[in-house]
């Protein structure tokens, strides 16, 4: 039996705009005890997402949103400290869907046997995980880059953006990156190999894309939807595909945006904008994370984690990456 105590992040209270401090709670309990068919495990790294700010909303969404009280919804990679399944032994690295806390008993089941041969335990939840996937299915499956294709993608240093130019890249694409900094803009070209960036802070988006893709925008994946995309739409080449992956400009929003503005633009040059979640591929998800480990093995994939220390810090990181404080895929780092 594990005696001690558990922490949990839980939300206070529903955010207006902006998530403040005001709206997470630690929440302490007994470390659980795991019942027959339960496997006890201890959070090493917490998954931190833009689309937990949505779970905050009360409006309507693909999944049920959080009521006040309940524990910041996520994915975790934990260790197996007690097992009392014959599917999991202890010490065995696992991702589990248990929230921001240290500690939880859940059924083996619901739980999956992480591979630390495949690459650092905590890409199990980046790079090899939900943000890997989703660019993998978003831009093969709803993109469909060909070789010679202009490819663009914004939040384009970011846990999913910068697996999709890289992938981009390796279809032979010519992939233009947007990001918030010059420091993301360098980066995605000198070390992801991207053609070109735009810093949407400093400049025009539109002119830039004419300037760098004068004959249009042949696949442009959406992490981020208003003003960028207004933008993106102004440039599209015929039979352009838009992959709506997120809207993280909007994810703050008091009230609902309008527009789309400029949706003509899809009838002018007959293209197609489509939305799409990394779970309606999910029976094929296991083929998508044996092919990004292996690009990663042969050094054609890289990628890059933005890891911060301290349970107790997640929910100011997570404010932060709302608003581009992180830079590549965002972790806490709980425990050794
Ligand atoms: N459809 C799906 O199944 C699915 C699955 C996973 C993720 N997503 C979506 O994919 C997107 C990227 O997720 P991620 O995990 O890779 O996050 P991320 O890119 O690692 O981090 C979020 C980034 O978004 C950018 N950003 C924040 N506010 C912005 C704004 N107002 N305008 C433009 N950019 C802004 C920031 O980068 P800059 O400094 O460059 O602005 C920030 O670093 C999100 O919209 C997320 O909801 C969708």
């Amino acid at each position: 039996m594990q005696t001690g105590i558990n922490r949990a992040w839980v939300m206070a209270s529903r955010p207006d705009g902006e998530p403040t401090a005001e709206n997470f709670a630690i929440d302490e309990s007994p470390i659980p005890e795991p019942e027959h068919g339960d496997v006890l495990v201890r959070t090493l790294f917490m998954s931190l997402d833009p689309y937990m700010r949505g779970r905050m909303r009360s409006g309507p969404s693909y999944a049920t949103p959080l009521q006040p009280g309940d524990v910041m919804t996520g994915e975790v990679v934990a260790r197996v400290e007690q097992s009392r399944s014959p599917m999991f032994r202890v010490g065995d690295t696992v991702r589990s869907n248990i929230g921001w806390q240290e500690w939880a008993a859940v059924p083996a089941h619901t739980v999956k046997l992480v591979d630390p041969e495949l690459a650092p335990i905590s890409t199990a939840v980046g790079v090899l995980g939900m943000p890997g996937l989703t660019a993998y299915f978003g831009l093969l499956e709803v993109c469909q880059p060909r070789a010679g294709d202009t490819l663009v993608v914004s939040a384009a240093s970011g846990a999913v953006g910068g697996v999709v130019g890289q992938i981009g890249s390796i279809n032979g694409c010519f992939v233009i990156g947007i990001a918030g900094s010059d420091e993301k803009c360098s980066y995605v070209v000198n070390e992801l190999g991207f053609n070109a960036a735009i810093n949407y802070k400093t400049q025009n988006v539109s002119e830039e894309l004419a300037r760098l893709s004068p004959a249009g925008v042949d696949a442009y994946f959406d992490n981020v939807g208003g003003t960028i995309l207004d933008a993106v739409m102004d440039n599209l080449a015929d039979s352009a595909r838009i992959a709506i992956c997120g809207q993280i400009s909007q994810y703050n929003a008091v009230e609902v945006p309008q527009g789309p503005r400029n949706i003509g633009s899809l009838l002018r040059t007959r293209s197609t904008a489509r939305g799409f979640l990394v779970y309606d591929f999910e029976r094929r998800h296991e083929i998508g994370r044996a092919r990004l480990a292996a690009w990663i093995k042969e050094g054609r994939l890289k990628y890059r984690e933005d890891i911060v220390d301290g349970f107790e810090n997640a929910p100011e990181e997570f404010i932060g990456l709302l608003r581009g404080k992180n830079f590549g895929k965002l972790l806490i780092k709980v425990s050794d």
